[in-house]
């Protein structure tokens, strides 16, 4: 069931028990108010039969009380009115023949006897009466006024009455509960047709398109989802975009080398058939260079797996960065002296050992240093030590191509690199965009960090530090 109808349902459930509990209401509290308006009105009744009666006593049967006492009668629940003296002798009566026979009333109320004056219920003739009787006194003699009522007649009155406000009351209910269904249905719509465009949208982005968006109309709690939901489709078509330049890069990457190789291979052949046996160590050479970067490659991304997998491990020594770092330099000194730039370390104050994993430290610094070689073209690369209270630090500052402020925060994730937009770069090009992420990641493991400092066309500044 879709969540409009659930929403339908679930309302008009409450519409109709908020009705049910008002007309519950509403015919309790006019019950009471049509029984304490008989009550009061039988009382009126009796009260002035009592006046009636001692004003009639010794009068004759022309007065005006007599007449008043004979108009009684014309009320229809009134079935005997009588007046006698204080030894119980009737000087006044009238009635009905034979008290009316009703049928029961469809509505039965019960009535409540009034304080005033002393009522009892009794039959005559199989109809029930209620009998009501009050003392008066008249120059000193005591008068008593008798009213009988017909119960059927008092009941059938007080049904009719309530039949009728209930009526009244049934045809307001309905009108609320009209408009209460048609509410209904616009909130629910209101409410639903969001969710239906979110779950459309859902479905769109879903099947490949991911330019689609979710127009946000308002600032409530369904405007600040569609606007996490546009977000999330902003970043799942980024990772689209990565994924799809991750593929062609690393197509790319593996496709050099082996086209490389292959190359060198039908060189090779040439130089067979041609007996030129002389010129194939150099194509050896390419060979093996290019075997050289299908491994790197491979080893990169073998070891992003582990990162990722939390597999790898560190084998922990004693270790000098200072060494470490002049080791590394080293290393660089030819690549670096090919491009023209000078690239040296700085011995400065001893550093103490510490502990690490060499091979991993190092992996580290290679990194670092090869970018720096790698994006610097002309200047200097200068690599140095640094202590500070509970660290050691090895400082990389080139002279290059620099780091756009708001890629800093990129270059550190697996497969990122910027595209230098000339072509004074071409080894740039050769990257992965991997060994940052794996330096980053070798000196987190280390309890370290690595931090930079860049300005464009001016050079960078790599800061790697380990807890001494
Ligand atoms: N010293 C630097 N100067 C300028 N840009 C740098 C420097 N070091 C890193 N970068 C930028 O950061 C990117 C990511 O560096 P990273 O070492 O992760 O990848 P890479 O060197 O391109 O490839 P890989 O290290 O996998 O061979 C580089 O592509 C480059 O754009
Ligand atoms: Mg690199």
């Amino acid at each position: 069931m879709s969540i409009r109808n659930k929403l339908i349902l679930l309302m008009l459930a409450l519409l109709t028990a908020i009705s049910a509990v008002l007309a519950l209401l509403f015919l309790h509290s006019e019950l009471a108010s049509i029984s304490s308006n008989s009550r009061k009105k039988n009382i009126q009744v009796l009260l002035a039969m009592a006046e009636v009666c001692k004003e009639s006593r010794g009068a004759n049967g022309k007065s005006y009380a007599y007449k008043y006492f004979k108009t009684f009668l014309k009320t229809p629940d009134i079935a005997l009115v009588s007046c006698s003296d204080g030894r119980g002798r009737i000087f006044m009566e009238d009635r009905y023949d034979t008290p009316q026979q009703h049928a029961l009333p469809r509505l039965f109320i019960p009535f409540s006897p009034p304080q005033t004056g002393v009522w009892e219920t009794r039959y005559v003739n199989g109809a029930e009466i209620l009998s009501a009787s009050m003392d008066t006194w008249n120059s000193g003699k005591k008068i008593t006024a008798h009213v009988d009522f017909s119960t059927q007649i008092l009941y059938e009155e007080m049904n009719s009455s309530l039949r009728k406000s209930a009526a009244d009351f049934s045809i307001i209910l309905s009108i609320a509960f009209a408009l209460g269904c048609a509410g209904t249905l616009i909130i629910t719509r209101v409410v639903v047709a969001p969710i239906q465009t979110m779950a459309e949208a859902a479905r769109i982005i879903g099947s490949g398109r991911l330019n689609h968006r979710i127009p946000v109309n308002s600032r409530d709690e369904m405007g600040m989802l569609a606007s996490e939901f546009n977000e999330m489709a902003d970043r799942l078509k980024e990772f689209d975009e990565m994924k799809r330049d991750f593929v062609s890069s690393i197509t790319h990457d593996l496709r050099s080398p082996v086209t490389g190789i292959e190359l060198c291979s039908d060189i090779i052949k040439t130089f067979v058939e041609k007996r030129e046996y002389g010129k194939i160590p150099e194509q050896l050479f390419s060979v093996t260079e290019h075997l050289q970067r299908l491994n790197n490659f491979i080893d990169s991304l073998l070891e992003v797996s582990r990162i990722e997998s939390g597999k790898m491990t560190l084998d922990i020594r004693t270790v000098n960065l200072e060494d470490l770092a002049d080791r590394a330099v080293r290393s660089f000194k030819t690549y670096a002296s090919t491009k023209g730039i000078n690239l040296e370390f700085i011995v400065g104050q001893d550093i103490p050992d510490t502990r690490g994993d060499p091979d991993r430290l190092y992996q580290v610094l290679a990194n670092v240093i090869g970018n720096a070689v790698k994006f610097t073209n002309s200047g200097s690369i200068r690599v140095f030590t640094q202590t500070e209270p509970g660290w050691q630090k090895i400082r990389v500052c080139d002279t290059g191509i620099g780091i756009p402020e708001h890629e800093i925060k990129n270059i550190f994730s697996k497969f990122y690199r910027i595209r230098p937009a000339g072509r004074e770069y071409p080894s740039a090009r050769q990257g992965m965009g991997l060994g940052l992420f794996i330096a980053k990641s070798i000196a987190e493991q280390h309890g370290g960090r690595i931090e930079v400092e860049s300005s464009v066309g001016r050079g960078s500044a790599f800061t790697i530090s380990l807890p001494a």
